[in-house]
């Protein structure tokens, strides 16, 4: 069996892999997953994998902590292998020669969060889970319904109430029992732990099960293979940074993960600066980015990007942990930035919603700011798709047009 248990990311204490754990006993802190480096290497090779016909993250299994979930041909098996476009237009509005988007708002159920969900709920049928839990803000929740509907399992989501309606009905088309909690995110994150160990229930919460991370970090996998050009050999690419919005700093610490399982295994050379993006209205880790400080004071999020309105982000003393050790950076972009990086992306034929496109929002920022080169590779990660809300989408394409059908009417339309 490839996972060895689990890690404290603050004290370094080890628990054992058989244990259904979620952070450490003796402080909280958030549990990094121990793999068996050296059988990984036995079993499985780069050109192994550069040669497996799954066109999805499932063809990084011998990496991951579980063993094959079954489900063929389902939604849990069609995760992952996302598209990295390569944006000629945008990079040269920037002036970078090489500006790549990895496009996760095209996974099953349309945000980067399947990745996580499916190793879970993998984990929850291994462990014998019965029912399946999450606190969301959306997009996770849908990832959890959508991924334990393949699964045959039943799914709880617990959302605020101010969730956008499309992802509402994500969750109920999914089949979960849906609770809309009057109050926040972070109220519904500390209902849920209450619920799971009142009722017995497989708690799947951003950046408290240390699973979702290793699920999250295949993207960092796709990003150096897709990147590495056709008969390479001897290791793959890596690109010069890595931009990634930042609620709960739960991608962020994942793609660090896995950029870090890749170097372990001498499978890339050296490590992507990593640079988180948060919305000026919700900028815990940023803060503390800023102050130099390693803990995190929780603010009172308000942000039209609502996957990432977090007050108390659960993952983000990892996620500083990826900026500072890469040489990156955890800094906020305004609602308004966001709006723009919606529209700019269309030009790619890439749609996003604000959460999505506040990655590009900070590449943008980070030209400005002088943070990156203009020979350099970057990548931003466009986490969710626009149609899950289209009101934001309104508010950045403006009205269109109403006419009479009559030519003359379209003439003067078109000016
Ligand atoms: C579209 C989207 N982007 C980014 C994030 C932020 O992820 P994390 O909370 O792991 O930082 C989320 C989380 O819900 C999301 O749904
Ligand atoms: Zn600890």
């Amino acid at each position: 069996m490839k996972f060895a248990g689990y890690q404290c990311s603050t004290c370094a204490e080890q628990y054992g892999p058989d244990r259904t754990i979620y952070v450490c006993l003796k402080d909280g802190g958030n549990l990094d997953v121990l793999l068996e480096v050296g059988g990984i290497r036995k079993q499985s090779s780069l050109k192994q994998i550069r040669s497996s016909s799954d066109g999805s993250m499932w063809r990084y299994l011998p990496l991951l902590p579980v063993d094959d979930p079954g489900y063929p041909n389902s939604a849990l098996r069609a995760v992952g292998w996302t598209p990295l476009l390569r944006a000629e237009r945008l990079g040269g509005e920037l002036g970078l020669n090489e500006l790549w988007l990895k496009d996760d708002g095209r996974n099953p159920t349309a945000s980067f969060k399947d990745r996580a969900s499916a190793v879970v709920v993998a984990r929850a049928r291994e462990i014998g889970a019965e029912t399946v839990v999450t606190a969301s803000t959306g997009n996770a929740g849908a990832a959890l319904a959508g991924m334990a509907a393949a699964a045959g399992l039943p799914a709880v989501i617990l959302a605020p109430r101010t969730a956008p309606k499309a992802k509402v009905a994500q969750l109920l088309i999914f089949g979960a029992r849906v609770l809309l909690v009057e109050g926040s995110y972070d109220e519904a994150f500390d209902l849920t732990l209450e619920a799971a160990e009142a009722f017995g229930w497989y708690c799947r919460n951003t950046g408290y099960n240390p699973f979702t991370a290793e699920g999250k970090k295949t993207a960092a996998f796709e990003i150096c293979e897709q990147l590495t050009p056709a008969g390479s050999k001897s290791s793959w690419a890596v690109p010069d940074a890595l931009f990634v919005s930042v609620g709960d700093g739960n991608i962020l610490s994942g793609l660090h993960k896995g950029f870090k399982d890749l170097l372990e295994l001498g499978w890339i050379e050296r490590l992507p600066r990593l640079y988180g993006v948060q919305s000026s209205g919700s900028a815990a880790v940023a803060n503390a980015f800023r102050a130099g400080s390693s803990t995190i004071e929780p603010v009172k999020a308000n942000t039209l990007a609502d996957s990432i309105a977090v007050d108390l982000p659960r993952d983000g003393i990892r996620a500083l942990r990826a900026a500072r050790e890469t040489g990156g950076a955890v800094f906020t972009v305004e609602d308004e930035a966001i709006l723009s990086a919606i529209q700019a992306l269309g030009r790619e034929a890439v749609f996003a919603e604000p959460a999505g496109a506040a990655s590009y929002a900070g590449v943008v920022k980070a030209v400005a700011d002088g943070l990156v080169g203009s020979e350099e590779q970057i990548v931003a990660v466009i986490t969710g798709s626009g149609l899950k809300d289209v009101p934001a989408a309104m508010r950045a394409a403006g009205e269109a047009m109403v006419i009479e059908p009559t030519l003359p009417a379209l003439r003067a339309a078109l000016g």
